[in-house]
Formats: structure tokens, sequence, C-alpha cells
């Protein structure tokens, strides 16, 4: 007797199995946390990472999901001569370090590169990539960001992938779920290899900086990369850097906007026991970050642009969609046309940033932007 099996039965066996891997990855929605790079850049010392700790677990970041503390450059000695990374002086024991996020219920992240020096000129992992996982294992790293740097001097650019999967394949071997975290500035169209060589996300552009042209470029110019975002792996935009002052309050907020939109990570890059409380509310307001962390998730993608006014939407687990309307000029009214999201009749809108209910609207919603600004709202049958 031959039994037949419904095709709807492999169906959820395959939607079961991509859960269950999405599950066991070490980052199943975007990572939230802290970076040293975008204030402290190479002047960092272990008291630094020490205050980000104090003030994440009790300043709400926690709460709110931020979890990971991470070292960037220049934390590195040289090596001892069984070939061991040491600590330079600002940093000390790492595993103490480490131990001390820990005690917080926070995770510890590190940084390096895979040539023989870090982008600021620190010792990077080549040649010791195992022995350089293995003391990562050791002190309790749960974060590796992994930037290319010096590797052009060593390896030519075509066995970029080759060179990201050893590091992989060392992280894997130590038997510690480590996040990778792919730094080579979207150089070969990585998302399109990123999470074949393990990459948990991978930075698709160059260095952000603290300007709202530069924010706006690198956020804007995601647009096209959603297909390759997903649970587990995600395209990377560069870390925050709201709190640290070269930016107005709107232009934060299309910031934090953009990148929730974007399911980016979220690592705060500012100085967190020194920001003011308008920065603090724009990293924790709930109903924002929600649209980042969303279970669904899907990177947003642009639904329109005309001249400087744009809308991206996302769309959310509950059916729900987030739309993002920005004016990357100056102040104006910025539409979105409900038959874009695939809405008809009536539509419920809420605004995120103001946790407020703005009613049901037919056919279209407009909202007043201002100069450089965003508004958020999530909108639903
Ligand atoms: C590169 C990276 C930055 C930062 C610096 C550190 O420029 O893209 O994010 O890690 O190196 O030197």
């Amino acid at each position: 007797m031959r039994i037949r099996i419904p095709a709807s039965f492999f169906m959820l066996l395959f939607v079961a199995i991509l859960s269950a891997q999405a599950q066991t990855s070490p980052a199943p929605t975007p990572p939230m946390g802290w970076n040293s790079w975008n204030h402290f850049a190479c002047k960092v010392t272990a008291a630094d990472v020490r205050g980000a700790a104090n003030a994440i677990a009790s300043n709400g970041m926690k709460e709110a999901g931020y979890i990971y503390v991470n070292v960037d450059d220049c934390w590195q000695g040289g090596r001892d001569e069984q070939g061991r990374i040491q600590p330079n002086k600002n940093f000390g024991d790492m595993k103490a370090l480490a131990d001390y996020v820990h005690s917080k219920g926070l995770k510890f992240g590190i940084y390096s590169s895979p040539g023989p020096e870090t982008c600021a000129g620190f010792t990077g992992s080549y040649q010791h990539e195992e022995q350089d996982a293995k003391a990562y294992a050791e002190w309790g790293v749960d974060y590796l960001k992994y930037d290319w740097c010096s590797a052009s001097q060593v390896y030519p650019v075509s066995q970029i992938r080759e060179v990201y999967k050893k590091m992989h394949d060392a992280l894997q071997k130590t038997g510690r779920p480590i996040v990778f975290s792919l730094c080579q500035y979207g150089w070969d169209l990585v998302w399109r290899w990123g999470k074949d060589v393990g990459g948990n996300l991978w930075r698709t552009t160059g260095d952000i900086q603290d300007r709202y042209d530069s924010m706006a470029t690198i956020g804007f110019g995601q647009a096209g990369l959603e297909p390759f975002a997903g649970a587990g792996h995600w395209n990377d935009p560069d870390m925050l850097e709201i709190g640290n002052g070269g930016m107005r309050h709107d232009e934060y907020i299309t910031h934090m906007t953009l990148w929730c939109l974007l399911a980016a990570p979220l690592l705060a890059g500012n100085d967190l026991t020194r920001v003011t409380p308008e920065d603090q509310a724009i990293l924790l307001n709930k109903e924002v970050i929600a649209v980042d962390q969303d279970p669904k998730s899907a990177q947003g993608h642009r639904v329109s642009a005309e001249g400087p006014l744009e809308v991206w939407a996302k769309p959310l687990a509950d059916g729900s969609v987030a739309v993002g309307l920005f004016s990357r000029g100056g102040a104006f009214p910025v539409k979105v046309n409900f038959k874009d999201l695939g809405f008809t009749g009536s539509v419920h809108v809420r605004d995120l940033w103001l946790h407020k209910d703005l009613g049901s609207f037919e056919g279209e919603f407009t909202a007043q932007v201002p100069r450089h600004g965003a508004v958020l709202v999530r909108v639903w049958k």
C-alpha cells in the first residue's frame, strides 16, 4: 500500500526547519547593544567598557533589548612567545572584563582583523585564527566583529569569502555560540554570500560619520538589499551615532527610524555615561525598537521617492505594516497611499514615536515631516 503524503506536510516541515535554524542562530533578531568605536575610537579603556555595561544595566537599555557590550579596535597588545594574543595596558585582563559584563546580565563582544594588523594598526588574527578564536571562547566572548583592514596586504580580494569562512570555522570549533559580524565595507556584494560563510551580519557600506549627509546616504542607500536579510543574517548599515552630538534631534529621529525599518543591528555608539534625556528617549522608544526586532524578520523597502520625500515600509508579523515618512529636504507634508501597502478601505494608523493612535483613514495618510526628519507609523486594517 502506498501512503500519500500531502504537499502541505513538506511545506510545514520546511518552515519548521527554517525557524529551528533561526532559533539556533546567535542572532535570531538584529543584534542590539553598544560598541566603543563611534565615540571612544582608540582612546577606549576597560574602564569605559565597564562604564557602558553599568549604564546599560541601569538606564533601561538592557530591558529594551540592548545586550551586547562590544569593544572595537585598539584593545590588543602583541603576542606572547606561544603566539597568544595579549591585551594592551588600557585593557589588562580580558577575561575579567568579560566576566564583569556577564555579571550585569549582558554579553561581551570583541574585534579583530583577518589581516596582520587591524585598521588602527593593532595586532590582527592573520595566521592565528584558531588560536584567537580559542582565546576569545576562553575569555567568554559572545560576538566578534572581523574587520578586513590590512588583509588586502596578504590575500587577494578574490579570496575574501574563504578568509571569512576560516574564522567562522575556527569560532565554530570552540563550541561557543559567537555572533560573527563581517566588516569589509560591502565589497564583492557581501550580502549575496555573507550568510554562506557563517556571517550573522555584514557591513554593507564604508564607515558612518556623525553627520546627516553620511547617515542619510548610507541609510537611504540600503534600498534593494532587503531580499538578503532574514532571521539570523542581517545587512549592517553600521553603528548608531545617536547621542554623539553631530546631528540635530530630527536627524537622529531619522537615523533611528530608518535603522529600525531596515532591521539593522542597533549598536549605540555614544558615551552612555553622558547622555541627554532626548537622546536616551530616541534609543529607548520600545514601539520603535519593536519594529526593528519584529519576528517576521523582514527588512523594510522603499515604497516611493519623490524629490527629497521618501516613504519606506516594513511588513510586521501581526499583519500590520510599519511606515516611515521622511523628508531629506525642508519641512513638507509626506503622503503614503494605502494601496501601495496592499490595503484598501479604512486603515488604522498609530504614531510610534508619540505612542498615539491617530484614528482611521481612507486611501491615504499624510504627515507633516520636519526638515531632515521622520514620522513613523504602524498601519493595519
Ligand atoms: C574600520 C571599521 C570601523 C571601525 C574601525 C576601527 O574603519 O569600518 O567600524 O571598526 O575600522 O579601526
